[in-house]
C-alpha cells in the first residue's frame, strides 16, 4: 500500500515534468515541421492521379525521396520493400515503414491496401497525417459526422485527443508525431500479446524503431 502510494506519487510527479517538457525542451529537438512535409506530400501528389488504380508503390517512393532530398539521406531511412511490416493497435490493423524515429519525432508511411477502422489511441505527442492516396475518416465521440481527410490535405490529432478512424482500402499517409515517442510504442506493441501472437511482426519493429531511435540519438540528436 505504502508502495503504491510512493508509486503513484513518483508518476505524477515524472508526468509532469515530461508535460513541462513537451512544450519547452522537446520542440528544440524537431527536425521536421508538419507544414513542409504538407508541402513535399503536396509536390509529389501533383505528379499522380491519386484516384487512378495503381502506381501506388510509385507514389511511396517518390514521397520517401523527396523527403530524402530535403532532409538529407542520413535522416531518412532507405524505400526496401523488406521492411515494410503489419501494425495492429487500437482494433485497426495497417502496413508501415519507419522513415525516421528518435526519441521525439518519427515519421513513417502508413496506410492499408484492405482497409481499416478503429481506435488512434490517446497519445503523449502530437500526430500531423497527411494522406497520400485513398481517404481517411475521423470523429472524436461527440461528433456525429465524420471529418473526411483526402490527398493532400494533412489530419492533425491533438496530444491526449482519441477519435474513431477508419482508411479505405489502397489508402496511404505520411504521418509525423511529435512528442515522447516511447511513451507512444506500448499502443503499438501491446495487441501482439493480446491478440496477433505476431511475435515476427513485433521483433521485426522493435529492431526497426530501436536502431533508428539510437542512431538518430548518437548521429543527429541536437542537446
Ligand atoms: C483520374 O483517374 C480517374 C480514374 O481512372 C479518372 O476517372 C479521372 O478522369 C482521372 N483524372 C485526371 C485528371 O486525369
Amino acid at each position: 500500500m505504502k508502495f503504491c502510494v510512493k508509486l503513484l506519487f513518483f508518476l505524477a510527479i515524472f508526468g509532469y515534468i515530461l508535460n513541462q517538457l513537451y512544450d519547452t525542451w522537446l520542440p528544440r529537438n524537431y527536425i521536421f515541421d508538419a507544414q513542409t512535409l504538407n508541402e513535399i506530400c503536396n509536390g509529389v501528389i501533383s505528379k499522380y492521379n491519386t484516384s487512378e488504380a495503381g502506381n501506388t508503390e510509385a507514389l511511396l517512393i517518390d514521397v520517401r525521396d523527396a523527403l530524402a532530398k530535403h532532409y538529407g539521406d542520413e535522416y531518412i531511412n532507405e524505400y526496401k520493400r523488406d521492411d515494410w511490416v503489419f501494425n495492429n493497435a487500437g482494433g485497426a490493423m495497417g502496413q508501415m515503414i519507419i522513415l525516421h524515429a528518435s526519441i521525439s519525432e518519427y515519421v513513417i508511411l502508413f496506410g492499408t491496401a484492405i482497409g481499416t477502422e478503429g481506435h488512434t489511441g490517446v497519445h503523449f505527442a502530437d500526430d500531423y497525417f497527411t494522406i497520400l492516396k485513398g481517404v481517411q475518416r475521423a470523429a472524436l465521440p461527440w461528433s456525429p459526422e465524420p471529418e473526411e481527410y483526402f490527398p493532400g490535405m494533412t489530419h492533425h490529432l491533438q496530444k491526449s485527443y482519441a477519435k474513431q478512424y477508419s482508411m479505405e482500402k489502397n489508402s496511404f499517409a505520411l504521418e509525423l508525431a511529435q512528442g515522447w515517442i516511447p511513451a507512444m510504442l506500448p499502443f503499438g506493441f501491446l495487441d501482439t500479446f493480446s491478440s496477433t501472437l505476431d511475435v515476427y511482426t513485433l521483433g521485426k519493429t522493435c529492431w526497426l524503431t530501436g536502431k533508428d531511435m539510437i542512431k538518430n540519438l548518437i548521429q543527429n540528436q541536437k542537446f
